[in-house]
């Protein structure tokens, strides 16, 4: 190999080809990382793929749009699809697998099974979008099911769904350690996510309010600030400085519960979903005493 060629991962769409590699390795005695991600790679899932590679012997990075994730007019069909440009940027630090299966490979026809994580579920995300969690417990669920992985990474800036898969974990005594690492933000503080590409040039500016408004809250708790309702009103106000934004919701509340507090005390995660213009962006901060 030359100096400048790079290690492409080894593609695989089968996920009983996949269970096989990974049987195998198992035998070696390797510890098997999985980062799930749905594609169009940004730094963030870099990240975790960095992190993968090193703590595990083997690092699976999913590339899979799971469609049972989505309902019906949410933006299944236009999610970016860049498999190649993804391949490509996975060689760059030399990942091990890429899995990035058919939805009728996951989903064959005929296929029954649901999985529910209550709790959790039941508010933010789950209320705007109420089949969403039981889609990614699934899919998460049979992609470590697939892969046995050992540890699988996810990114703080779904924190509810990380919450969600460490409950089903715990609750349904799946034998992959959950690790969750902090979110990668552009250098003007938008966190990256794969949607930020839906944003005109001008919703970009504006998308900005989303971290202002987080850093706010820190700013206000650190200096002694405990009630949520003065650190909302905060926050409103910079977020509806920008003209296309509308908030979905703000909250406060427990880090592993997410029950919201109307006074802060102890830790806290400040959760935020804004719409701007049509794209629905989500971010949160954690503030630790
Ligand atoms: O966070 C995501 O990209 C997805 O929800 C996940 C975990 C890969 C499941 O499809």
């Amino acid at each position: 190999m030359s100096a400048n060629e790079e290690l492409k991962p080894y593609l695989i769409t089968d996920p009983r080809e996949m269970s096989r590699r990974v049987d195998e390795l198992r035998r070696q005695g390797k510890r098997i990382g999985l980062v799930p991600t749905m594609g169009a790679l940004h730094l963030g899932h870099l990240s975790l793929a960095i992190a993968s590679k090193n703590e595990c012997d083997v690092t699976i990075v999913s590339d899979f749009v799971n469609p049972t994730q989505f309902a019906p007019g949410e933006d299944y069909d236009k999610y970016p699809r860049t498999l190649d440009a993804d391949i490509d940027l996975l060689s760059k630090i030399e990942t091990d697998f890429i899995f990035a299966p058919k939805p009728s490979d996951m989903y064959p026809r005929g296929f029954d099974a649901t999985v529910h994580v209550g709790g959790v579920t039941g508010l933010l995300e789950g209320s705007f979008r109420p089949t969403h969690f039981d889609g990614v417990a699934l899919v998460v669920l049979k992609l470590f099911n697939i892969t046995r992985a050992d540890v699988a990474y996810f990114g703080q800036k779904d924190y509810q769904q990380v919450q969600v898969v460490k409950k089903m974990v715990a609750d349904l005594n799946v034998p992959t350690e959950i690790d969750m690492r902090p979110i990668i933000r552009e250098r003007d503080g938008l966190a990256m996510s794969s949607r930020n590409q839906y944003l005109s040039d001008d919703e970009r500016r504006q998308a900005l309010v989303l971290n202002q408004a987080l850093e706010e809250a820190k700013r206000l708790i650190s200096e002694g600030e405990r009630e949520s309702s003065v650190i909302y009103d905060a926050m409103r106000a910079i977020i509806e400085s920008a003209p296309s934004a509308k908030i979905d919701y703000m909250h406060i509340g427990d880090p592993t519960s997410l029950r919201e507090m109307e006074r802060v005390c102890g830790n806290v995660v400040v959760l935020l979903a804004v719409r701007i213009g049509a794209t629905r962006l989500i971010d949160n901060i954690l503030i630790e005493k």
